[in-house]
């Protein structure tokens, strides 16, 4: 049956506001409550003997791999690569035996990303693949096929594929952890506990809705929007600037905080609203300084951070947006809604086509 708007005024809204049941449903077939673990699909190699993993995807489902890189380190401790298919099937990566080569893909069809996955099982990697369309052509050629279930995604512009992708990839670094013996029984309940809370943080975000709607003619007016992030929110920050590309054709950059320094501070003055993407922390001291830094040369700043965060450093900011305060691992799906409602609402400030974006495609099929 065709998918519809229904109350919406766009599918990219719609699926904006679909994401908690939409992680709910993916998390589910991930997460067994009987003893609170990780449980992954039936596959047919030793998971346990993974050396190292080469993440590959395009667009958004490339900085889904980007975050999920900081898990699988940290969680894990394993070596991870990620790189855009256009590029990596052009140099010419190291691909030793023992390895694991992870596929992001809504589509499952992307181009690029087949391609570079093709090339991974001729140079011998188990496959694995994180897609939203079961039967796509990746699906299909998977060794560890993993689906996300976020349901039909319309809107050019991904948004509910993306925090269903980290869900699943939360699942699998705390599952591989686990098997590589990383990570404790007690640890991987209590990752399950986090895992378990998104929903409801998704929620929490998106009671902001009217708030962020508000303060999108703020932004509209700008010709540049920088976004910056630390960590795990430095491919946020990269994903906010390509959703507000894509859909209200401003020019934005996602700079990790601290390199800012080195080059995009230049642009900075009061025409350039900069999104801080920062959840308090421990590293939460040195983006302060960074804002600083900014507001210094007259930067507008929207800082999106939890209640601790916004009560050290909201003052003198042109906007903020407040989170609930959560867990580090879920803090990526919980920050992706503020982000994604901002590109959103500025779009509809602009007037664009916001389901179908002027030059670009669902999904890109050629090279
Ligand atoms: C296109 C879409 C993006 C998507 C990218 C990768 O550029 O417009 O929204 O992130 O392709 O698509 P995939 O289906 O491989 O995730």
């Amino acid at each position: 049956a065709a998918v519809e708007k229904g109350n919406f005024h766009h599918f990219m809204q719609k699926e904006i506001f679909e994401q908690p049941t939409a992680v709910a449903q993916t998390l589910t077939s991930y997460l067994r409550r009987s003893d609170n673990s990780v449980a992954l699909p039936q596959f047919d190699f030793d998971l346990s003997a993974i050396k190292r993993l080469t993440i590959v995807a395009c667009g958004t489902s490339y900085y889904a791999g980007l975050v999920a890189k900081y898990w699988f380190e940290h969680f894990a401790k394993l070596p991870v690569d990620v790189d855009v298919a256009s590029e990596f099937r052009y140099r010419d990566p190291v691909l030793e035996d023992g390895g694991l080569a992870l596929f992001i893909s809504q589509s499952g069809e992307t181009a690029d990303t087949l391609a570079a996955l093709r090339h991974c099982k001729q140079a011998r990697q188990t496959i694995g693949v994180v897609v939203n369309v079961p039967t796509s052509t990746m699906a299909r050629e998977a060794d560890l096929l993993l689906p996300t279930h976020a349901g039909p995604e319309i809107g050019v512009a991904s948004t509910k594929a993306f925090t269903c992708q980290l869900a699943v990839l939360a699942a699998l670094a705390a599952h591989m952890a686990v098997t590589k013996g990383r990570m404790s029984r007690e640890e991987e309940k209590e990752v399950v506990q986090h895992l378990l809370e998104v929903p409801a943080s998704l929620n929490a975000a998106l009671d902001h809705d009217e708030d962020i709607a508000a303060m999108a003619h703020l932004i509209a007016p700008a010709r540049d929007v920088l976004y910056l992030g630390r960590g795990q929110d430095f491919p946020l920050a990269m994903e906010g600037a390509l959703k507000l590309k894509e859909i209200s054709y401003i020019h934005a950059e996602g700079y990790a905080s601290g390199e800012m320094k080195h080059g995009p501070i230049a642009l900075i003055d009061e025409k350039v609203p900069v999104i801080v993407i920062a959840p308090s922390g421990p590293l939460f001291e040195k983006t302060v300084s960074n804002m600083e830094e900014v507001r210094a040369r007259g930067g507008k700043i929207v800082l999106i951070s939890d209640a601790k965060g916004l009560a050290e450093a909201g003052e003198g900011c042109m906007a903020t947006i407040e989170m609930p305060r959560v867990h580090p691992l879920i803090a990526p799906m919980v920050y992706a809604i503020p982000v994604q409602l901002l590109a959103y609402h500025v779009a509809c400030v602009k007037g664009t086509d916001i389901d179908q974006p002027r030059n670009l495609a669902k999904s890109v099929t050629v090279e």
